[in-house]
Parts: C-alpha cells; sequence; structure tokens
C-alpha cells in the first residue's frame, strides 16, 4: 500500500522505449512517441491527485538532435499540439508548466507555444511540470561554469564565494528541489546525461515496460517501491532511526 504521507516531493523521469514499443506493431517510431503521449497524461493527472509537487519528463534531449531529421520534427510537432491541446486543462489542474535545457535551440514554434503555456500557468501552484527540452545535464552544468566564471572574470564575486549553493543558484533546476525519485522505463539502466547533479542521493528506479505502456498503477508501483527503501544520506542506519 502506498504511503500517503511519504510521497516524494519531486519525480523526474526518463520516459524511454517508444521507438521499440512502435516497432513491436510494425508502426514508425513516431506512432511511439504518440503513444507515449498518454503516458504522460497519466502520470501528470496521478502526481497531481497524489501531491507529487514537481514532476520532471524528459522529453528532448541534446542528443536527441542527431536522430533522422523527420522523427525529429515530429516530436517538435507533437509537442507543439500537445502544449496546445493540454493548456486549458493545466490551468483547470492549477498545474504550472516550466522548462529546462536550451530553449533558445528550438524551432521558433515550438518555442513559442512552449512559452506561452509557461506565462500562462505561472501563478498554478498545485503542481510544477517541468519539460526537459534539449537538455543535457553536461550543457547545464557547463553553462553555469561559464555564468560563474564570468562573475568571477568580472569581479562581481571572488572564487571563494563559488560554494554549493551558489553553484546551484545557476542551474536551470535553481527554483526545484532535487528529485527523491528518478524512474527509467524500457530496461535500460543508464542516467544518459540527465539531472546529474540533481541526482546524487535520489533513489532510482528501473522498470522493463516501455514508455507507451506506463500508467497511474505503475507510477504508483514505483513510489511504493521508493517507499520502501531507506534513505541515509550518507549516515549509519541507527543514526537515522534514532532521529
Ligand atoms: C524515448 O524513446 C522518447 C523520446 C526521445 C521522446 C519522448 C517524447 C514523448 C513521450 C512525447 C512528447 C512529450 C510531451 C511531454 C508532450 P525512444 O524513441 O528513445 O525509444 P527507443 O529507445 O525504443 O528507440
Amino acid at each position: 500500500m502506498m504511503n500517503k504521507e511519504n510521497i516524494p516531493k519531486h519525480i523526474a523521469v526518463i520516459m524511454d522505449g517508444n521507438g521499440r514499443w512502435a516497432k513491436q506493431r510494425g508502426k514508425s517510431r513516431v506512432f511511439g512517441h504518440k503513444n507515449g503521449v498518454v503516458a504522460v497524461n497519466d502520470f501528470v493527472e496521478c502526481s497531481a491527485e497524489i501531491g507529487v509537487k514537481y514532476l520532471t519528463l524528459y522529453a528532448f534531449s541534446s542528443e536527441n538532435w542527431n536522430r533522422p531529421d523527420y522523427e525529429v520534427n515530429a516530436l517538435m510537432q507533437l509537442l507543439v499540439v500537445t502544449i496546445k491541446k493540454e493548456i486549458d486543462k493545466l490551468n483547470k489542474n492549477n498545474i504550472r508548466l516550466q522548462v529546462i535545457g536550451d530553449v533558445e535551440s528550438l524551432p521558433s514554434k515550438t518555442r513559442k507555444i512552449l512559452l506561452e503555456a509557461i506565462k500562462s500557468t505561472e501563478n498554478n501552484d498545485r503542481m510544477t511540470l517541468i519539460l526537459a527540452l534539449s537538455y543535457s545535464s553536461k550543457w547545464e552544468i557547463m553553462e553555469a561554469v561559464k555564468s560563474i566564471a564570468k562573475k568571477v572574470e568580472n569581479n562581481e564575486i571572488s572564487s571563494d564565494q563559488v560554494t554549493e549553493e551558489l553553484f546551484e543558484q545557476h542551474l536551470n533546476t535553481s527554483d526545484y528541489p532535487d528529485p527523491e525519485l528518478l524512474i527509467r522505463t524500457s530496461g535500460e539502466n543508464r542516467i544518459s546525461n540527465f539531472l546529474l547533479w540533481q541526482i546524487a542521493y535520489s533513489e532510482l528506479y528501473f522498470t522493463d515496460k516501455l514508455w507507451p505502456d506506463m500508467r497511474k498503477a505503475d507510477l504508483i508501483d514505483a513510489i511504493e517501491d521508493y517507499q520502501s527503501r531507506e534513505r541515509r544520506f550518507g549516515k549509519t542506519s541507527e543514526q537515522i532511526e534514532s532521529a
């Protein structure tokens, strides 16, 4: 049974396996992505219902630009259509949309609708849905390093003011807590350049299910698994128990 008192505040998801799901059905990879949206809706709804405050979805990595043009274009188009379709529902459900990643690199149509949706939902406070788009963690970390280096160079800060806290303030995720739980689907046990800094103490959950097959019950399964673990943050069990 899921413990309603111990819901992760932030869940991050690597949505993997759309291509294989489509291939199993003799369809194009794009068919898999379209069906992936069904799982996205389920995860967003379920997360809001059970009181998750932040849900981050890895929708498009920096490396995904290397896929065939038709697939990249279809994904960008799918984002436009889906965001357009879902803005009202996000507002009705009091969900705020945010983005992490290199927004400038997105096609102008995708960027435009995304920024519109972010603006239109900015005051919602039940849950924050964060899309990682054209995102990679090494890119994000390098951007932070460069902007801190610039500040040191311009004598705005001194090098001994460069602390973990300052570094975190320069990440795209500066407004969000670190995820307690990271889920990856499709049987791949990798992190693939996702939130490397932020998952230092996250619990990792891997499932063989392909992303388009994921439903609310699968999210609950992942949360129950998370709840069965003991998070020690480098301390001993005894220290945790007596705290
Ligand atoms: C990985 O599967 C999935 C992606 C690269 C895209 C994810 C996008 C969506 C689920 C749809 C749009 C999202 C939103 C938020 C509206 P893969 O193609 O790598 O699958 P494979 O490993 O089986 O080839």
